[in-house]
């Protein structure tokens, strides 16, 4: 079965950020990515600089205005710091999936364009997304230079040593918005993307002693690995870690991406050792209830404990996952780094209440906890 906007899989995800070259090198260093391309001034573009970075499938752009007239960028990073632009859907045909998009509710953001240069050409449209984010579409099979044109070889040349992360691709990529906001974009998306909801929380499935949030999972209805939870604030005693973000953020926006390993426990030690920061771990006892079931985890467990990795089992499969505290100097965007064993297909909903106890030390600790606040 084929979806009818030919939607392939994720391609590029855009961060608008204050300093793409910093962004740049904690990336390669942190994460060990690539830098595979360069646009700015020595490729002819003189208002923004962008750094494109691969690791294996994952493909991220990370720009920043160079001059205060490139007010798209500027008002951006103004409202809501460092954030998550744009991420694009690389489908068959830019114009089609364009089209039937805006036939069942898109809101165009940039009808079909040719971007072209020697090297052949890109196609892209796109629709908006939250408040100030967008959806690409995009094809990129008539080029045959470097991701797209303005784009250049990287000019580094320098070795960054790094562990190697083992990231593989992109698994899903998840919003926060507001309360009442939550079933317009999931129809929204629905309905333009021809998307169909996957799994859902109501009230009282995702609740600590404190806070709580209602969520949906849209995905692509025919299995091109596209998924896209959403996630709302629900009344609770304190701040949710959902109001958090739209208050520190601004707005509604990307809250994280997750990125998939095949080995874990590898990444998450190589990870630590490359100096990223991850939530802090659950109790002794979170751990002792996975020795004691039997699920069938081939990992050691005493390992998933030292890196203080999650485990959610679901039927005959489960799933490992660890979150790295917020990337940047808000409370907002974070990665995951996931691994589905034995075809789980959640995202964790066994670990929602220790992952929000563990985000909810975290905000006492801003201030950000206390509703008057
Ligand atoms: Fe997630």
């Amino acid at each position: 079965m084929e979806n009818s906007l030919g939607i392939i899989g994720y391609d590029f995800v855009e961060f608008y950020v204050g300093s793409a070259k910093m962004w740049a090198y904690w990336h390669a260093k942190a994460l060990g990515f690539q830098f595979s391309a360069y646009c700015g001034s020595e490729t002819g573009v003189k208002d923004k600089v962008s750094y494109y970075m691969t690791k294996d499938k994952i493909q991220i752009v990370l720009t920043s205005a160079s001059k205060p007239t490139n007010y798209e960028i500027t008002s951006f990073v103004e409202r809501h710091g460092d954030g998550v632009k744009r991420w694009s859907l690389k489908v068959k045909d830019v114009k089609t999936a364009f089209d039937i998009a805006l036939k069942n509710g898109g809101i165009p953001v940039r009808g079909p364009k040719k971007i072209s240069n020697e090297n052949g050409y890109v196609e892209e449209a796109a629709i908006k997304l939250y408040d100030d984010a967008e959806i690409v579409f995009i094809n990129r099979d008539n080029y045959h230079g470097i991701f797209k044109p303005g784009f250049g070889g990287p000019l580094q040349k320098i070795q960054i040593k790094s562990l190697d992360s083992g990231l593989h691709e992109i698994d899903h990529i998840v919003g926060n918005v507001r309360v009442n906001e939550l079933k317009l974009w999931e129809n929204y998306l629905n309905k333009s993307l021809n998307f169909e909801t996957f799994i859902e929380f109501g009230e009282g499935d995702i609740s600590t002693q404190y806070s709580a949030l209602l969520s949906k999972v849209v995905r692509s209805k025919d299995g091109a690995p596209v998924k896209n939870p959403i996630n709302e604030p629900y009344e609770g005693k304190k701040k949710s870690q959902i109001e958090e973000y739209i208050d520190e953020y601004f707005g509604s926006g990307i809250q994280h991406i997750a990125i998939t390993t095949d080995d874990i426990i590898t990444t998450i030690k190589n990870l630590k050792e490359n100096g990223v920061e991850f939530l802090s771990p659950p109790p002794d006892t979170y751990y002792q209830a996975l020795k004691e079931g039997k699920w069938g985890i081939t990992e050691d467990i005493d390992s998933l404990k030292k890196y203080g990795i999650l485990c959610d089992t679901e039927g005959k499969g489960y799933l490992l996952q660890l979150f790295t505290k917020s990337v940047s100097d808000r409370p907002t965007f974070f990665y995951e780094i996931i691994q589905r064993r034995k075809g789980a297909e959640g995202f964790g909903q066994g670990n929602f209440q220790s992952l929000f106890e563990s985000i909810e030390r975290d905000q006492q600790l801003r201030g950000n906890f206390d509703k008057e606040s």
